[in-house]
């Protein structure tokens, strides 16, 4: 190595060390204010918390929405008086036992999940948290899951939130259309992967599904959609929410 490159190397050797720094300092501000209005906003629920810990303490990944995002889920399911939903990601069902916690007596949940590992958890976590009778937990791939809804008359779905594997999230979202109806509200989360979604050279596929499920969004004329970034306890990341307005 030359003089030229050593001292280079030092040089960028110290940014990245300074933007680690900085990316570590803001990660810090963030959790920091998500703990702050998670302590003052979300009222603590103990199957919440045992949820979480059976799924920690049985290795699923921890990739649950945060406390903050559950609760929107939660609000979002009794400001639009939802009564049913569908919801493809199951893990250990915090985010389900969230929104089945804002479901009338007479709601229903239907929630997709792969793994039979991340089913059984989720099913002790719900029956834990009392609203079993609320939730159906259906195992399998969504894609194999899905078609069947409509023909055992489970559709449409007034509310329908999209957080399995990300790739796949353009084939989901067209099902939601195909289970929903005028007045449906899709979630989808995970839509901006740390600032990735804007990078249309990027070879990571769930990138690249987010990136199409965009494009489709975009264009697609039965519905009405905006994206919102977060930060918090979960990094950068964010969520779309379309309405559905019209049927073609
Ligand atoms: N909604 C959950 C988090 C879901 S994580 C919460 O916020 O609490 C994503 C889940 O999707 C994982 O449990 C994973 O096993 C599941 N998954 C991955 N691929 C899938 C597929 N093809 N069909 C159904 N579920 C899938
Ligand atoms: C991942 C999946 C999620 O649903 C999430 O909210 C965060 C991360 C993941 O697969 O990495
Ligand atoms: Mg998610």
């Amino acid at each position: 190595m030359n003089v030229l490159a050593v001292v280079v190397a030092s040089v960028s050797g110290r940014a990245a060390q300074v933007e680690r720094t900085i990316r570590e300092m803001t990660n810090d501000t963030w959790n920091a204010v998500d703990r702050y209005f998670t302590d003052l906003l979300v009222q603590a629920d103990p199957a919440l918390d045992a949820a979480m810990e059976a799924s920690e303490a049985a290795g699923l990944p921890g990739i649950s929405v945060s406390p903050c995002m559950g609760k929107l889920l939660h609000l979002l399911t009794r400001m639009h008086r939802v009564r049913t939903i569908l919801e493809i990601g199951t893990l250990g069902g915090y985010s389900t036992i969230w929104m089945a916690r804002a479901l009338p007596a007479d709601g229903r949940l239907l929630t997709l999940e792969a793994d039979p590992k991340h089913a059984e958890i989720a099913r002790s976590n719900i029956a834990r948290a009392g609203v079993s009778h609320l939730v159906d937990v259906r195992l399998g791939p969504a894609i194999e899951t899905l078609p069947r809804l409509e023909g055992e008359g489970a559709s449409p779905f007034d509310m329908i939130f999209i957080d399995a594997d990300k790739p796949s999230t353009p084939e989901y979202f067209g099902w939601a259309l195909q289970l929903s109806r005028p007045g449906s509200l899709i979630i989808v989360d995970n839509v901006v992967r740390s600032g990735a979604i804007v990078d249309q050279t990027s070879r990571d596929a769930s990138v690249q599904g987010m990136r199409r499920f965009a494009a489709m969004l975009a264009s697609e004329p039965r519905v009405s959609a905006t994206a919102i970034q977060t930060v918090g306890g979960k990094g950068y990341d964010g969520f779309a929410l379309a309405l559905v307005s019209s049927r073609l």
